[in-house]
């Protein structure tokens, strides 16, 4: 009896070992998903045998309140309780789970889909569960590389962004050899849509320079050429970097500027910095339609219908006693509309005019007397041309060295940010910036012919080519 009895123990032994020889097994490694594709999440049985009869149970074993990820039970998907975020997101493949794979397809992959899962399958003899990490990558948008100007040392002003990535991602600027550049801290923000970083540079060389955005295992790069055969390097750029399976992305916004600095301070002004063409295409997607308006020019001033040109008519004045809106010493005239948020740009012709004051000025001007400056402490921020010399009335003149005569000068404000920058739109080059301004209220374009009289009876024209 008691040999019976050891036997059956025994048999009884043999039969739990060989059921307990079954293990749900899944990756040893945490599974990496990228927001947006779909992901396989490993789970089977080893050594196999079909599962098409058990209960297959995925469930988010991190989570407290609602868990169940997928349900297969009684030869059917039973996903009524599943978390709401899964819907319709969740598949086991058939002809899998004959072969004791109970691996969960999981498609259109979210940034909440990170975390850990617990895939549980259960027999009537027997049960065990696995466990699957997964961390999502979100690849986000292409940075965006922004010129915001020059600053008084010659300083380019690059500013780069890009938004919708996870983790958390680090932003880098390169050189041409691919060394990184220091800048300032990146300024990151966290949303539903995942982290989104953004980052100022100043350079002072010409040459390309990248902005790369990454996370682990994915990046975007965005480059700006700022020398002039662009188109070329792009090209090269794309190739090369296809070739070292890099994920390159150029965005249709590419702007480039280039600053040629002499880098001893003294010589500043003697330096010419040189914009090329896509800068100017950029800033031009600023421009705003100027109409000078007449109702403030001086009385002296012929402005045209259209409001596009102002001369000095030339004429005696009918002194008027009352107050007025005019301008009636500097023959100045305003644009009719003001601005007090984001940026714009407007282009003035001055060519072969002697005398001439462009820029903005603030709306609370005082428009009479002798006594004005034009400067920014009068709300005044200009650039121009006296006695066959480049002034900017910037505490208290400086005189501008220029090495080209300007003949067409855009005016770029970006209001928030306190810069007014002015170039020669023909030349492309660099004529003076005004940056960390504060201003208050509307800034109104300002068209000046010098003061109280000019006997150049040329226009200055407000190009809208
Ligand atoms: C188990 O795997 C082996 C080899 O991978 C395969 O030949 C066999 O058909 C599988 N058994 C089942 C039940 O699917
Ligand atoms: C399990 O099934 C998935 C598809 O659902 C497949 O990608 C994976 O390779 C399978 N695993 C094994 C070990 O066969």
């Amino acid at each position: 009896m008691k040999f019976i009895c050891l036997t059956l123990m025994f048999v009884s032994g043999i039969t739990d070992s060989r059921s307990e020889q079954y293990e749900v097994v899944g990756p040893a490694d945490p599974v990496f998903a990228v927001a947006g594709e779909d992901v396989i999440l490993p789970c089977s049985v080893k050594p196999n045998i079909s599962v098409v009869d058990m209960r297959v149970e995925w469930s988010r074993s991190d989570r407290k309140d609602s868990q169940l990820v997928h349900l297969y039970e009684d030869h059917e998907d039973r996903n009524t309780d599943q978390i709401q975020s899964y819907r319709e997101r969740t598949k086991l493949i058939d002809q899998e789970l004959q072969r004791g794979n109970a691996s969960l397809k999981l498609s259109a992959v979210r940034v909440s889909d990170e975390g850990r899962y617990k895939c549980f399958i259960e027999s009537e003899s027997w049960s065990d569960d696995a466990t699957v990490d997964v961390r999502v990558e979100a690849v986000g948008r292409p940075p965006v590389i922004t010129v915001d100007g020059f600053d008084h040392s010659g300083g380019l002003h690059l500013q780069c962004e890009s938004e919708g990535w996870y983790p958390e991602p680090h932003l880098e600027w390169l050189d041409s050899e691919g060394v990184s550049l220091s800048s300032e801290t990146t300024e990151t923000h966290r949303n539903t849509d995942g982290f989104s970083v953004k980052n100022t540079i100043i350079v002072y060389h010409s040459g390309k320079i990248h902005c790369r955005v990454k996370v682990k295992r994915h990046m975007l790069e965005t480059l700006i050429d700022t020398s002039n055969n662009m188109f070329i390097s792009w090209r090269t750029s794309v190739i090369m970097s296809s070739v070292a399976a890099v994920l390159f992305v150029i965005t249709g916004l590419l702007i480039a500027a280039f600053a040629y600095k002499n880098r001893e301070r003294d010589q500043l002004l003697q330096s010419q910095k040189i914009i090329i063409k896509q800068a100017v295409t950029h800033l031009r997607t600023h421009r705003v339609n100027v109409i000078l308006d007449a109702d403030s020019a001086h009385p002296r001033l012929d402005v045209s219908d259209d409001g596009k040109q102002v001369r000095d008519g030339n004429r005696e004045l009918n002194l008027v006693d009352e107050e007025t809106d005019k301008f009636d010493e500097y023959l100045a005239v305003l644009g009719k509309d003001g601005f007090s948020s984001g940026s714009f740009y407007f282009e003035v012709q001055v060519k072969d005019q002697t005398k001439w004051d462009v820029g903005v000025a603030r709306e609370s001007v005082n428009r009479t007397g002798w006594m004005i400056s034009l400067s920014p402490e009068d709300g005044y921020w200009t650039v121009g041309l006296r006695h066959g010399k480049y002034w900017t009335r910037d505490c208290p003149y400086v005189s501008l060295s220029l090495t080209v005569k300007p003949q067409r000068v855009g005016v770029f404000v970006v209001y928030e940010k306190g810069l007014i920058y002015f170039y020669d739109v023909e030349s492309m080059s660099h004529i003076h910036s005004f940056t960390g301004q504060s201003f208050t209220g509307k800034l109104y374009p300002f068209v000046c012919l010098g003061f109280q009289s000019n006997k150049n009876s040329t226009p200055l024209i407000i190009c809208d080519d």
